[in-house]
């Protein structure tokens, strides 16, 4: 039985980070430039209050500064879009990321509107994602960037593959359907109402799994060989053999154990796609800062 090689997410991203705190000692040193980046959370949903303190401390760890700011779950719509305009017209913040989901009362597309698409970091203001489809110089979402980054250093030139991307969300699957289309791939985006999935996915020289339902993608589905990056974070049941009653766990979209005897590459959940996005956000931050003063970003 062959196996794919574990792409080792955790490991991929420690690289990015460490070459980001690179660039940030060099913008520091020779542009007297601290890149800085704040977040905001509005309410106290306990899985982004774990992202925005993870967000902070990577921040910090690379050197730039983190300006974070934690509003009442009622703040106003009108609050919330002040705090933005200050953050705006702030000098020393490079990046602005509003942690999502918000409350009922505030309007997403109000607020993604109202960031400076230069600050934008996460990459959804409507001017960057018309950039991004145009081919033009914007800021690119944090996760597809990160899984363009694995697919690249996994596969070099990625000129003329066929690569699937399941999901069509405008955080991942979109996005990443661009950037594949960009680097010359033949995609196709494919989704939880697409018929004959099983088929589409076995046509696939690089899979993206993107759609949110746990373990979907089966082992039979895959291409011999194929690269498979799994974006799915899907907390289940721990159904292992002697597992305590009670216990949950992450799983992918992918069936990781089926898949594993196909495939050429896979990145496994937890541990592959996930802690890319943090290292993207930074080096997204980076690319905001440089932009801002005119100056290229340092080679590491
Ligand atoms: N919530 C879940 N994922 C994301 C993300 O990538 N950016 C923001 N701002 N909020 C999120």
């Amino acid at each position: 039985m062959s196996g794919a090689d574990i792409i080792d997410g955790k490991a991929f991203a420690a690289n990015v980070r460490a070459d980001v705190g690179k660039q940030v000692d060099v913008l520091k040193r020779e542009h007297g430039l601290v890149p800085g980046l704040a977040v905001v959370l509005v309410g106290e949903d306990p899985a982004s209050q774990v992202y925005v303190r993870n967000k902070g401390k990577a921040t910090v760890e690379a050197g730039m500064h983190s300006f974070e700011h934690r509003l009442p779950v009622e703040t106003t719509q009108d609050a919330l879009l002040k705090l933005i305009e200050e953050l705006n017209a702030a000098p020393a913040v490079h990046g602005i990321l509003v942690q999502l989901p918000l409350p009922d009362q505030i309007s997403e597309a109000a607020v993604l509107a109202a960031i400076d698409p230069a600050k934008d970091v996460d990459g959804f203001h409507l001017i960057n994602v018309g950039l991004l489809s145009t081919g033009g110089e914007g800021l690119v979402p944090c996760t597809p960037r990160g899984c363009l980054m694995m697919l690249k250093d996994r596969l070099g030139d990625l000129t003329g593959l066929r690569a699937l991307v399941v999901g069509r969300s405008n955080i991942v699957g979109k996005p990443m359907a661009q950037l594949l289309l960009g680097a010359n791939c033949t995609v196709t985006v494919a989704h939880s109402r697409t018929k004959d999935l099983d088929e589409e996915c076995r046509r696939a020289d690089i899979l993206v799994a993107a759609v949110g339902r746990p373990r979907m993608i089966k082992g039979d589905w895959i291409k011999p060989g194929a690269t498979v990056i799994d974006v799915g974070m899907n907390r289940i049941d721990d159904d292992r053999p002697g597992a305590e009653p009670g216990k949950t766990r992450l799983v992918g979209d992918v069936d990781f154990d089926e898949a594993v005897r196909v495939a050429g590459a896979i990145t496994p959940v937890p541990g592959g796609v996930g802690p890319m996005t943090i290292a993207c956000l930074l080096a997204n931050t980076v690319t905001a800062a440089c932009r801002a003063a005119g100056i290229a970003e340092p080679e590491v």
